[in-house]
C-alpha cells in the first residue's frame, strides 16, 4: 500500500522537533481526522531557509510528508518553498494512496502557514502566498480532494 520511502520517512522522520527562535512557525489541523502538523522555519537574512522542523500529531502519511516536506524546503528561498506544493511532496515520495492524499495537503498548508507568519514578523509580502486556513478540511471541501 505504502512506497518504501513513504515507509521510510515514517519510521524515519527527518528533521523532527521544534527551532527555539523561529523566524515563523505555523500550525494547521484537520478537524475530520484530529491530526495536527506545526511547522518551524529558520530564514536567514537573503531569504534562506536555513533550518525547519516539524512535529506532527498524525497519522503514518502526515509524518512521511512533513518528513519529506521539511526535506524539500530545507536550503532552498522562500519563493523556492511555496512551490513545494502537496503534489511534489507526493511525488518525492512516489506516491500516497488516494485515501491518503490530503495528508499531504496538510505539510502543504503547514510550511504555508510558517511562511505566512514569517512574513507577518517582518512586515513582507510574498507574492502569490494566500493566507492558509487553520483546518484543512476547508480547503479538501473548497477544492474537492
Ligand atoms: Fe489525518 Fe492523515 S488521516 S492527516
Amino acid at each position: 500500500m505504502y512506497s518504501e520511502k513513504v515507509m521510510d520517512h515514517f519510521n524515519h522522520p527527518r528533521n523532527v522537533g521544534e527551532i527555539e527562535h523561529p523566524s515563523g512557525v505555523g500550525t494547521v489541523g484537520n478537524a475530520k481526522c484530529g491530526d495536527i502538523m506545526r511547522m518551524y522555519l529558520d530564514i536567514d537574512e537573503d531569504g534562506i531557509i536555513r533550518d525547519v522542523k516539524f512535529k506532527t500529531f498524525g497519522c503514518g502519511a502526515a509524518v512521511a510528508t512533513s518528513s519529506m516536506a521539511t526535506e524539500l524546503v530545507k536550503g532552498k528561498t522562500v519563493e523556492e518553498a511555496l512551490k513545494v506544493t502537496n503534489k511534489a511532496v507526493m511525488e518525492a515520495l512516489d506516491g500516497l494512496p488516494p485515501v491518503k492524499v490530503h495528508c499531504s495537503l496538510l505539510a502543504e498548508e503547514a510550511i504555508h502557514a510558517a511562511l505566512w507568519d514569517y512574513a507577518a514578523k517582518h512586515h513582507l509580502t510574498i507574492e502569490g502566498l494566500e493566507k492558509p486556513v487553520n483546518d484543512i478540511e476547508e480547503k479538501i471541501q473548497d477544492e474537492e480532494y
